[in-house]
C-alpha cells in the first residue's frame, strides 16, 4: 500500500528512482511521484495513473541531473487518486519534498493548525501537513526536523524527505509502516520492501519502530524518534533481481503460478532434523508454552485468511486443539476470548498488513502468544510475534495472491503436525509419512499445471457469465471462497463461494439457466463427504446449471454430471487444497485477461494493505 523509494549515491537518481517504481508499483498505481535535490532546489514530477503516465510527464520536462532523490506509488486514502494529491508533497516555498506511505490519523488537527498560522494547503492529502511541518521544523538538520515532526504525529507512517538546503542526504522515518535501508558502495537506498532496490544491493539493513534514517553515499546513520542511537539488523536478501522478473509470462500472476511447484518444495524444504524430527524457523516458544496451549486463534484477510480456515481441519484433526478462524479486520473490536494459553497464528504473506498487525498486538496485550506464518523475511508482524515459520514462495508481485497461498497450505500443515509432535497427539512415524504426503505437492501440482490448458479454454468460454457460484465441502468450502475471491480481484465478475451443503438453505436460488457452477469435489475415499456432494451437483444441475466439477483423476462417479470435468491427482483430503486451487487461479487469469483488464494490477487493489 503505497511504495517509496529513496537514493543517494553516484547514478542518476531519477532511474534509479523509476525502476524502483516499477518494482513497488504492486503496492499502489493511482498516482506516481518523483523528486530530486540539485542546485539547492528541489524539483517534483507527479502525475496520477499508472507509472507511465509520470514516465511520459518526464519525457515532457526532464528534471535536472541529480545523484540525490526519491519516488511514491500511490495507493489512495486521504483524497481522490489526481495529479495534487499525488506525491511528493512539497510545503509552500518549495524547500522541502515528501513522501508518505500509512495515515496520520491527527492530521485534521495538524492542518487545522497550519491554516490558523496562515498556511494554504494545496492537496487533501493527509501527508501535505508533514510537509510544511518539516519546512517549519528544518533548522539546518532534516533528520532532527523528522525526529520532532515523527513525535507530533499519530497513526501510522513511512515517511522519506529531501530538503533543498541540505542537499546531501535523504532521510527516512517509520513507525507501523515498512522501511527497508539497501546498503550499497558507495549509495544506499530506502525501500517500502527489499524489490525496489534488488537490483543493486542485496545488503539489506531493518529498522525497528519509531526510528530514523538519514541515509548519504557512504553513511547510514538510525536513531529512535528521541534522537538516541537505535539497534539495527543487517541480513542478505536471499532472492536476486531476476526472482522479481516476468521471465518470459505475459504477467506476474501466471509466472507465480507456474512457480507453485517450487515454492511448496523450498516452503517444505530443511523441516527434519537429524533425529527425524520437525523443526520450524523460529520457534521462540517452549515445548511447554505449546503444551500448555488450549485454544488456537487463526486471524489474516483475504487469501490468507482463506488458508486460515483451511488450517483448522488439519490442526484440529491433528492435536484435537480446538481452532478458531476470523478476518483480522474484525478480530480486536469484538473482544475475544484471549489469554497465556491461546495460541494465535497470524498468516499474511508481507507481514504488513495492519488489520492482521493490530490483531496481533491485541493478542499480545492479553498475554496470547503469537505464531506469524510469514513470506517477507525481517517484516513487521513476524518481528512482533514469539514464533516464526517462513514460506519461502519468493518475491510475489502479481496482486492477487497464488503461490503465497498455497506455501501457506503447507506451512499450516506443518505447524499442525508441530504440534501433535510436542504434544504427543501423533506418533513420529506419523509424522514422517505426513511430511512424505506433503513432499509429494510440488509433483503432484505440476501435473495440475500440465493438463489445466481446458480450464484456460473454459475460461475464454465464459467471458461474458454475469456470475460464476463455487462450491465445495470440508478443506474444499475455503478453496471455492479462494476462487470466487479471485475472481472478484481479477475479472471484477459476481462471484460466490459456499459451503455445498448450506446451498439448499438460500443459495440454490441464485441457480438458473446456464450459471457456471465450480464445485470442488473430495476424495473418494471421504466417501460421506463425496456422494452428499454427488448429489448437491445434480441438484444444481436439474435446475440448469453449468458445472465444472473439480475432482480426482479415474472419479468417474462425477463425470456423468459434469458439464466440464477437471481432473486433479488424488491426495489425502486435507492436501486437497494444494491441487484443487490451482485451476481456479488459472480461469480467474485467464477470464480476466480475455476481458481485457490488468491482471497483475487489479483496480482499486493493493497488495500490500497497510492501513485499517
Ligand atoms: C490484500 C491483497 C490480498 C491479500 C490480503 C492479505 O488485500 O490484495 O491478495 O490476500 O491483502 O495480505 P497479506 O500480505 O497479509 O497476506
Amino acid at each position: 500500500m503505497c511504495g517509496i523509494i529513496g537514493y543517494v549515491g553516484q547514478q542518476k537518481a531519477v532511474d534509479v528512482v523509476i525502476e524502483g517504481l516499477r518494482r513497488l508499483e504492486y503496492r499502489g498505481y493511482d498516482s506516481a511521484g518523483v523528486a530530486v535535490v540539485a542546485g539547492n532546489e528541489v524539483q517534483v514530477r507527479r502525475r496520477a495513473g499508472k507509472l507511465a503516465n509520470l514516465e511520459k510527464l518526464l519525457a515532457e520536462q526532464p528534471l535536472p541531473l541529480s545523484t540525490f532523490g526519491m519516488g511514491h506509488t500511490r495507493w489512495a486514502t486521504h483524497g481522490a487518486p489526481t495529479d495534487r494529491n499525488a506525491h511528493p508533497h512539497m510545503d509552500e516555498a518549495a524547500q522541502v519534498a515528501v513522501v508518505h506511505n500509512g495515515i496520520i490519523e491527527n492530521f485534521a488537527s495538524l492542518r487545522a493548525q497550519l491554516e490558523d498560522g496562515g498556511v494554504m494547503l494545496a492537496s487533501d492529502t493527509d501527508t501535505e501537513v508533514v510537509s510544511h511541518l518539516l519546512a517549519q521544523a528544518f533548522d539546518g538538520d532534516l533528520a532532527e526536523a523528522m525526529r520532532a515532526v515523527c513525535r507530533r504525529l499519530e497513526g501510522a507512517f513511512t515517511l522519506v524527505a529531501i530538503h533543498a538546503a541540505q542537499p546531501d542526504v535523504v532521510v527516512g522515518a517509520r513507525r507501523n509502516s515498512p522501511l527497508v535501508v539497501g546498503r550499497g558502495e558507495g549509495e544506499n537506498f530506502l525501500g517500502s520492501d527489499v524489490s525496489a532496490f534488488i537490483s543493486h544491493t542485496r545488503h539489506a539493513v531493518e529498522l525497528g519502530q519509531d526510528q530514523v534514517v538519514e541515509i548519504r553515499p557512504h553513511q547510514i546513520v538510525v536513531t529512535t524518534f528521541d534522537g538516541k542511537p537505535a539497534d539495527v539488523k543487517e541480513y542478505e536478501v536471499d532472492w536476486d533481481a531476476s526472482a522479481a522478473e516476468k521471465g518470459g509470462y505475459d504477467y506476474f500472476m501466471l509466472k507465480e503460478i507456474h512457480e507453485q511447484p517450487k515454492a511448496v518444495a523450498d516452503t517444505l524444504l530443511g523441516r527434519i532434523d537429524d533425529d527425524g524430527h520437525l523443526q520450524l524457523d523460529e520457534m521462540r516458544l517452549s515445548d511447554e508454552d505449546l503444551r500448555e496451549i488450549d485454544k488456537v486463534v487463526i486471524i489474516g484477510c483475504g487469501t490468507a485468511y482463506h488458508s486460515g480456515l483451511i488450517a483448522k481441519y488439519s490442526i484440529e484433526h491433528w492435536t484435537r486443539i480446538p481452532v478458531e478462524v476470523e478476518v483480522a479486520s474484525e478480530f480486536r473490536y469484538r473482544d475475544p476470548i484471549l489469554g497465556r494459553h491461546t495460541l494465535v497464528i497470524a498468516i499474511s504473506q508481507s507481514g504488513e498488513t495492519m488489520d492482521t498487525l493490530m490483531a496481533i498486538r491485541h493478542a499480545r496485550e492479553q498475554e496470547s502468544r503469537v505464531l506469524a506464518i510469514c513470506n517477507v523475511n525481517g517484516s513487521t508482524i513476524p518481528r512482533e510475534s514469539d514464533a516464526v515459520v517462513y514460506t519461502y514462495a519468493g518475491p510475489e508481485i502479481a496482486v492477487a495472491s497464488t503461490k503465497a497461498f498455497l506455501t501457506q497450505i503447507v506451512a499450516v500443515n506443518l505447524v499442525a503436525l508441530y504440534l501433535a509432535q510436542v504434544r504427543g497427539t501423533k506418533w513420529g512415524d506419523e509424522i514422517i509419512r505426513h511430511i512424505d504426503e506433503l513432499a509429494a505437492m510440488p509433483e503432484a501440482v505440476d501435473r495440475v499445471l500440465d493438463t489445466v490448458e481446458p480450464m484456460r479454454a473454459l475460461a475464454r468460454e465464459l467471458v461474458d457469465a454475469k456470475a460464476v457460484l463455487f462450491l465445495g465441502r470440508h478443506v474444499g468450502y475455503p478453496v471455492a471462497l479462494e476462487g470466487a475471491l479471485k475472481l472478484k480481484e481479477l475479472a471484477y465478475m459476481h462471484a460466490e463461494g459456499f459451503a455445498a451443503g448450506e446451498l439448499k438453505h438460500g443459495p440454490i436460488a441464485l441457480i438458473e439457466q446456464d450459471l457456471p457452477v465450480v464445485v470442488i469435489v473430495p476424495p473418494r475415499s471421504r466417501k460421506v463427504l463425496h456422494d452428499k456432494i454427488v448429489s448437491n451437483i445434480q441438484e444444481i444441475r436439474a435446475r440448469g446449471a453449468r458445472t465444472i466439477v473439480i475432482a480426482e483423476e479415474g472419479d468417474d462417479t462425477v463425470a456423468p454430471y459434469a458439464d466440464t470435468l477437471v481432473p486433479v491427482p488424488a491426495v489425502p483430503t486435507l492436501l486437497q487444497p494444494i491441487v484443487a486451487t490451482v485451476p481456479l487461479q488459472v480461469f480467474a487469469c485467464e477470464l480476466a485477461s480475455a476481458k481485457g483488464y490488468d491482471v497483475d494490477q487489479p483496480r482499486n487493489l493493493a497488495k500490500s494493505v497497510t492501513v485499517e
